[in-house]
């Protein structure tokens, strides 16, 4: 059965299931109890692509933690265009704080680049990067993501948060592009 959807002028076809990427992010969220537990951590959504990957993560998480969202955006249709702009929303304190950036989607890493150097300034005590996806093939940053649900292929994805022109972020499974 043909499963494509259609998106704006593009079609996408079916990539990672619903109950694939639920499974991946179970086993995410207990490597990081076993990494963090009984310590003082703040997880750090980076909006909007990284709301659902977020509330499943933190649901899926049973320690005390505090959660906060950013804002950031560098992309434009399919192709990046490279321009990180301003980064808003976080007004927690980070000291004496364990950070880990809620990443939906690491790409070229630029933005990853961009957040990590705005959160160093507030002095936490460590910060790491859990992203859903992983392009290292496009990778070309410097902070590699420690936490990474699937590496994939360079090619453009929508669902489970992540938009095409702020279409498809509702969708439950990943699609990929169709060429
Ligand atoms: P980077 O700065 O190149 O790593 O790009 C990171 C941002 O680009 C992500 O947070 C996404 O918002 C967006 N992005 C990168 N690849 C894709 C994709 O395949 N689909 C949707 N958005 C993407």
């Amino acid at each position: 059965m043909n499963r494509d959807i259609r998106l704006l002028d593009k079609t996408f076809t079916p990539y990672l299931s619903a109950d694939s990427i639920l499974s991946r992010v179970d086993e995410i969220a207990s490597q990081l109890r076993q990494d963090y537990r009984n310590e003082k951590v703040l997880f750090v959504g980076v909006l909007n692509g990284a709301f659902m990957f977020a509330s499943d993560l933190m649901k899926s998480i049973n320690f005390d933690l505090e959660i906060s969202f950013v804002k950031v955006a560098s992309y434009e249709g399919t192709a990046s265009t490279g321009v990180v702009k301003d980064l808003i929303g976080l007004n927690n304190s980070l000291e004496g704080k364990h950070v880990v950036i809620i990443e939906d989607i690491v790409d070229t890493g630029r933005t990853a680049d961009r957040i990590f150097e705005y959160l160093k300034e507030k002095n936490p005590m460590s910060i790491e990067m859990c992203t859903l996806l992983y392009k290292s093939d496009a990778f070309e940053g410097i902070e590699e993501p420690k936490y990474v649900g699937f590496k994939i292929p360079n090619k453009f994805v929508v669902g489970y948060g992540l938009d095409y022109d702020e279409a498809g972020r509702n969708l439950n499974e990943i699609y990929q592009l169709k060429e």
